[in-house]
């Protein structure tokens, strides 16, 4: 039986599947009263965010996922073959799975594909093309939060563990302690004959990383504001997002690109019923992009039980994909 209808999560229909407000405020408001405030990430994606996502991944200065895409162009058959047959392909973070179907091109009989949303709309709309693309896949999204206890459907047939496709070095948006814990419940999911396919950004010059997040059509400066519209759209806030302006730098300390919101004048805001104040000068850090020399990844992979079994470079050394496997 084909089985294309939504996944559903916790007995509700994906399409009524909505993210929990009082949970999303209680993390916007905890966020917001920290030393160095921080919005949750995953706020970034609400149905404008997705599409203002796409716009940044065609933007010249955005290196990211064109070279992703070219590296997954000349290797798919590769990753294909280490991968193997039959198997199940779960992509938490899927967005538009277009490098998904690269991959599922060049698989030989997939079991199965289980995207993992958030943003139901850009989930809906995947699945949707998906089903059509390819009427003899089994598609079963999921719409839930990749960094919470995902209930992954029951599929049979699979002989494997499965293989989770992860691109677009999402991994490095992740805070330290979150890489370890996300790398490390993939481990379990996937067992010990499973693996996992992973996009990393390699450590580069700083100048190209800035460009690449700062970039000349300030689409990912949309991208960024789109929070405190979100932030007014859905929590009766009233910010103003002119008295805010988009800072973005490489912490070499770190490795990593941080993407800020910076007030430009002492001010404060409601959010509900809690103000909150920001001096001039301080932030809402937005987005960490974390960058790994091969080194440092293979450290992190071990950590998590991972061993590093292949990987694949673009001709400048710029982006990876890697496969895992069990230790
Ligand atoms: C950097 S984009 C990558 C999209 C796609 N995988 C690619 O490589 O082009 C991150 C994706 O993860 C999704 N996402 C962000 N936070 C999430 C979360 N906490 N749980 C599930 N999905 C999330 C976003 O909606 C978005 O589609």
């Amino acid at each position: 039986m084909k089985t294309s209808e939504l996944f559903q999560q916790d007995g509700v229909p994906l399409s009524e599947f909505e993210h929990d407000r009082e949970q999303t405020l209680a993390e916007v408001l905890e966020g917001l009263r920290r030393e160095q405030k921080h919005l949750p990430p995953k706020l970034l994606y609400d149905e404008r965010g997705s599409q203002l996502f796409e716009a940044i991944t065609s933007a010249p200065d955005y290196y990211l996922t064109r070279t992703e895409l070219q590296i997954m162009r000349s290797a798919a058959g590769a990753m294909a073959a280490r991968i193997g047959p039959h198997r199940v392909i779960i992509e938490p973070g899927s967005g538009s799975s277009e490098k998904t179907r690269i991959l599922l091109d060049h698989l030989e009989s997939p079991r199965a594909y289980v995207p993992v949303e958030i943003s139901p709309t850009a989930l809906h709309a995947a699945a949707e093309s998906l089903n059509q693309a390819y009427p003899d896949l089994d598609v079963f999204p999921v719409c839930a939060d990749f960094h919470e206890t995902i209930d992954l459907p029951e599929i049979e047939g699979a002989e494997h563990g499965p293989v989770f496709y992860f691109p677009g070095s999402t991994i490095g948006n992740f805070f330290r302690e979150e890489q370890v814990a996300f790398l490390k419940r993939v481990r379990r999911l996937v067992g010990d004959d499973g693996g996992l396919l992973i996009g990393v950004d390699l450590v580069k010059d700083p100048r190209i990383l800035e460009r690449a997040y700062n970039d000349r059509d300030q689409a990912n400066e949309t991208f960024a504001f789109n929070l405190l519209e979100r932030l007014n759209r859905e929590f009766d806030a009233d910010i103003d997002p002119d008295q805010f302006c988009y800072y973005v730098f490489f912490n070499p300390q770190h490795r990593r690109i941080e993407m800020h919101l910076v007030s430009l004048v002492a001010q404060e805001y409601r959010i509900e019923d809690e103000t909150i104040s920001f001096r001039v000068g301080e932030s809402i850090l937005t987005e960490y992009s974390h960058k790994f020399t091969q080194r440092e990844f293979e450290g992190l992979a071990r950590k998590c039980g991972f061993a590093v079994r292949e990987v694949w470079r673009d001709a400048r050394g710029w982006f990876s994909v890697q496969y895992l496997t069990a230790i």
